[in-house]
């Protein structure tokens, strides 16, 4: 209602109850006018829903409507049928209830559309399990089939239910659907053989036809065209646009196999629907003497085929009828209209009873457990009452006598349980209850239903009756027996005025809802509703199992009169009637808006008539009577709080105080209200809108503060995200940081008490203990190694290696050495090679051996000690092509008497010359010679011993020469006599001659000097030369 109060200006009012005046009819229409012309065809009154049918597709049955209205509040969103099912949904699952659901209105008003709309908003929204999605489809399924055997095209609408259908929709305790169960009433089976013009047959008829393949129609003998059969065309209107019999019929075969109908029974079930047909074309003759014959064999002999019967007792049956009179059988031919009329009814008791069957056999597949169904403690129920509505025809009969009467029935039944219900709240809420001033229609249903005084006793008696009865005496008896009721005239109890507009065979009944005036022509046959017996008896003998299952034995045997139709009629009500008492119920009353069946049509009569029967403003009244508006403090509180401040935002007392502040604040007086125990009662309309006026002047100022309290809490909530993720991060990095730390220390922790043991265990075996440890000491002697490698040849220094590396330190060292001797060789130039290898040289022969020679080490040979200049030239000439290599000058001691004489020694690549100035005085040829003897002291004496033999050498030379150490060496290294070198201690002996040998003396001195010694001995002084 919340939403109707906000939206009340739009569109009309979404609840009538909030018309200010509500006692005003005009206004009520004018309110549903104005909303079925928005397309909004659901308005309430109260809880009851008013449905005006729209005669167009709407777009407000989708998955995603339904999701809409699922568990939402009643009130709180706009009226619709989902509403009404899911709000009694959850009444029945929370108060473990049983509901029902009453949907009522005219033919055509949109009833049957809006059960079926209800029970796919179950399907669709309750919860299922694989068991139940087989019950669910076949719970949706039952409806094509029943529309097509139940349902046919009447004036009024193209596809109206003619039979009254009440189910029962079972739940388990979880709120899932657990089963069915269908209760039919009354099925107009006069239409089965005539239809008024304008209307059709049972839709089945024409989709068999129209749907059924050649070989089924061949197996049926029927042919394709309606109108080749007299039971479709009595209306002639065998073909509607509207209806699709073909698709239907797809519809219904798929609907048959989904609810378990087995191929057999299905084929049984179309034999019959044929034979109806079959029956139909079977025609009756009149012979001369009035005997009755039938025309048309071969119709008949289909129509016994069909129905599994001999086909001559079925003509026999047809034509004739069995009496028992004092005891004793006996036949009688009947006349033609009797045997039409035997024919008429065996055509619609078939098709009565097979619809029975129908229905029996649809409640076996959806009561899956028969046994559950009954027993089943924690289901709950919801039923769905969709049944023919009010109806007053242009001539009503026995039919609209019945639909009246159960409407009359159902009001009542509203009456009582919306006065009860809404006097048992103001008890519950402890209101004083204010009477409501209602039309109670108990009267009418007295007089129709009482026993032995009401229409249908009369009217049953009329039939039972011995001697001859008629409609007309039935209604003689009418008006003898209530004749005197105030809802009863007839032609002859009415005034002139009435008296004009009924016929004399018409009685009039003032129902609740109108004046309807019943024509009393067949209404004694068809309260009898008769079947000859014979043709019973023909029936109970069928081989089709549904016929066989349908006609019993038992009730040709049993001789008691069958139950009247009125008062079957009367007894499924009365049952009805304790059925929907027992259950919580909801109203969808429905209202059809034209009889055109167009979309966007408003006819203000018709749609007033209904109003009225309907009994809608009866209906506001008792709503209005007391109090316009009612909710429940919590409700109320909670819509209308933010208009004061006591209650804003949040009130924390007991409810009723709250509700009790807020309207002093607002100002009520205290006759436009009453606070119950758990509501708050408001009287007129009017309050209440002042109330939501001031709720809409208010919610700019709401809205400004949900918008700060929410940007708010949201910032807040934000900041704290943010917030803790920011400690998560800074925890998770500490953390990992410690962690590390701690890792770190403990290694080095680890590698210290290693090293510390391996420092201990250092001089054992290499091992575990020890082995981080000596590694350790290698590699750091290597690197140290490294940084102090010795730069040249002459650095001998080398670290000391520890213990375990002194062999490699050893082979590193001399690797180095070699490396640096490489080095070393591959940068000396060819003249320092030479000086090198002549040093080498020098030091083989010299080192160690003579005094002078570590004086020489340091000091370079050089490539002469004569200048060229200094070397005469004719000397050279003489020299020819040999060339000087090196000369010296030296001073030669005779070998006799050791005179000295200056001379220049020359050597050249094959021997070696002393020259005197311009003459060569002594040729040495290199090969001849025989030794190079020098003493071991610091003198520069030296003797080349060449032997005697040759002449040319002229023997020993005895020379003193100051450059001796390199003289000696080159002359060794040209004539290649390194190992003629002789190094002499004490004295060097020399050849004289050829027989005599001269001796040279060595000793120390402080100076060099060669003198004559003892003996002949040339006396050489040596001095001592310092080496450092
Ligand atoms: N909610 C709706 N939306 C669209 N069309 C609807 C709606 N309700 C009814 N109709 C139309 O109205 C037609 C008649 O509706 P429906 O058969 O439900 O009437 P009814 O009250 O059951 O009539 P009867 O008493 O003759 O069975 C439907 O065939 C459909 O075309
Ligand atoms: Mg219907």
């Amino acid at each position: 209602m919340e939403s109707a109060l906000t939206a009340r200006d739009r569109v009309g009012v979404q609840d009538f109850v909030l018309l200010e005046n509500y006692n005003s009819e005009a206004t009520f229409i004018e309110n549903l006018r104005r909303r079925f012309r928005e397309n909004l065809i659901y308005t309430y009154i109260g809880s009851v829903l008013v449905s005006v049918n729209p005669y167009k597709e709407l777009e407000i049955y989708s998955k995603q409507q339904m999701e809409r209205y699922r568990g939402v509040s009643f009130y709180e969103i706009s009226p619709h049928i989902y509403a009404i099912s899911d709000n009694t949904y959850r009444a029945m699952r929370t108060e473990r209830r049983d509901q029902c659901i009453l949907i009522s209105g005219e033919s055509g008003a949109g009833k049957t559309e809006a059960s079926k709309k209800i029970l796919l908003y179950f399907a669709v929204t309750c919860p299922t399990n694989d068991h139940m999605v087989t019950l669910g489809d076949r719970l949706l399924q039952s409806n094509p089939v029943l529309e097509a055997f139940g349902n046919a095209k009447t004036l009024r609408n193209d596809n109206s239910s003619r039979f009254g259908k009440y189910m029962d929709i079972q739940f388990d305790f979880k709120g899932a659907t657990m089963g069915g169960h269908i209760l039919n009433y009354l099925l107009e089976k006069s239409r089965v053989v005539h239809q008024n013009h304008g209307e059709r047959n049972f839709h089945i008829f024409y989709q068999l036809l129209d749907g059924g393949d050649d070989d089924l129609l061949n197996t049926l003998n029927l042919e394709r065209n309606p109108h080749s059969y007299r039971y479709l065309v009595k209306g002639s209107c065998a073909r509607v646009s509207s209806v699709s019999d073909k698709n239907n019929w797809r519809v219904v075969r798929k609907a048959l196999d989904v609810i378990g109908f087995t191929a057999e029974e299905v084929q049984k079930l179309l034999n019959i629907v044929a034979s109806v047909l079959h029956l139909g074309n079977t025609l009756f003759g009149e012979g001369e003497e009035g005997e009755t014959y039938i025309t048309t064999e071969t119709q008949l002999s289909n129509a016994a085929k069909l129905l599994g019967v001999d086909g001559s007792a079925l003509k026999e049956a047809l034509t004739h009828k069995k009496l028992t009179a004092k005891g004793e059988e006996m036949i009688s031919p009947l006349n033609f209209e009797q045997a039409v009329s035997a024919r008429d009814a065996l055509a619609k008791a078939v098709y009565g009873r097979t619809f029975n069957w129908l229905v029996e056999k649809i409640n076996q597949s959806l009561a899956l457990k028969e046994e559950i169904y009954h027993s089943s403690k924690d289901a709950s129920v919801i039923g769905l009452l969709d049944i023919y509505g009010f109806e007053v025809l242009q001539h009503n009969s026995f039919e609209q006598f019945c639909i009246n009467y159960c409407n009359e029935k159902l009001q009542q039944l509203f009456i009582e349980l919306t006065l009860r219900s809404e006097q048992e709240e103001y008890e519950t809420e402890g209101i004083a209850w204010e009477t409501v001033q209602y039309f109670d229609n108990k009267i009418i249903c007295d007089l129709i239903e009482e026993k032995h005084k009401g229409i249908i006793s009369i009217l049953d008696e009329e039939c039972l009756r011995p001697g001859e009865t008629c409609d007309i005496s039935f209604l003689e008896k009418l008006e003898d027996t209530v004749g005197g009721h105030p809802h009863f005239i007839t032609h002859k109890l009415a005034n002139g005025k009435t008296r004009r507009v009924m016929s004399r065979e018409e009685f009039r009944l003032l129902h609740y809802a109108g004046e309807v005036n019943y024509n009393v022509n067949g209404f004694l046959d068809k309260n009898n509703d008769l079947l000859n017996r014979n043709l019973k008896e023909v029936m109970c003998q069928s081989e089709n199992q549904i016929l066989s299952h349908c006609f019993r034995r038992e009730e040709v045997i049993d001789q008691k009169r069958p139950e009247m139709a009125a008062s079957q009629f009367k007894n499924s009500l009365m049952k009805l009637m304790e059925i929907l008492m027992s259950k919580e119920p909801s109203y969808i009353r429905c209202i059809k808006p034209n009889d055109a069946k167009q979309p966007g049509r408003f006819d203000e009569v018709l749609v007033r008539h209904q109003v009225k029967y309907l009994g809608l403003m009866e209906n506001l009244r008792v709503r209005r009577a007391g109090f316009a508006y009612r909710r429940r403090f919590e409700a109320f509180l909670q819509r209308y709080k933010p208009l004061c401040p006591e209650t804003w935002p949040n009130w924390n007392g007991k409810l009723a105080d709250g509700v009790s502040a807020l309207v002093n604040h607002l100002g009520y007086k205290p006759e436009e209200y009453k606070l119950g125990r758990s509501k708050i009662f408001i009287r007129f309309p009017k309050t209440l809108f002042a109330t939501e006026d001031a709720l809409e002047a208010k919610k700019p100022e709401i809205a400004v503060t949900l918008q700060k309290s929410w940007r708010g809490y949201r910032e807040r909530a934000n900041y704290q995200r943010i917030r803790h993720a920011v400690i998560v991060i800074q925890s998770g990095w500490r953390g990992m940081k410690a962690r590390r730390r701690a890792k770190r220390r403990r290694e080095a922790a680890q590698l210290i008490r290693r090293f510390i043991k391996g420092f201990i265990c250092r001089h054992e075996e290499y091992c575990d203990d020890n082995d981080y440890f000596l590694d350790h000491v290698r590699c750091y002697f290597l690197k140290h190694l490294k940084k102090t490698l010795p730069r040249s040849v002459l650095d001998k220094s080398w670290p000391t290696p520890p213990a375990l590396l002194v062999e490699a330190s050893e082979h590193l060292q001399m690797l180095h050495m070699r490396n640096m001797v490489i080095k070393y060789c591959r940068r000396v130039q060819p003249e320092w090679k030479k000086q090198m290898m002549q040093k080498v040289v020098a030091s083989e022969i010299f080192k160690d051996q003579k005094g002078s020679y570590p004086h020489s080490v340091g000091r370079l040979f050089l490539d002469t000690r004569l200048e060229r200049e200094q070397v005469s030239l004719k000397v050279l000439q003489t020299l020819g092509s040999e060339k000087v290599q090196y000369g010296v000058a030296v001073i030669k001691y005779d070998r006799r008497g050791f005179k000295p004489r200056p001379r220049q020694l020359l050597l050249t690549n094959s021997f070696a010359v002393l020259v005197d100035r311009t003459k060569i005085k002594q040729r040495l040829d290199y090969a001849a010679l025989r030794g190079i003897s020098v003493s071991s002291l610091c003198d520069g004496m030296v003797v080349l011993h060449m032997p005697w033999e040759d002449n040319k050498q002229k023997g020993d030379a005895v020379l003193h020469c100051s450059h001796v150490i390199e003289l000696v060496t080159k002359l060794a290294m040209m004539a290649s006599k390194t190992n003629y070198v002789n190094i002499n201690p004490g004295c060097i002996r020399f050849g004289v001659s050829r027989t005599k040998e001269g001796i040279i003396d060595f000793v120390r001195g402080s100076e060099l000097k060669v003198s004559k010694g003892k003996r002949g001995h040339l006396l050489v002084t040596a001095p001592q030369i310092s080496t450092t």
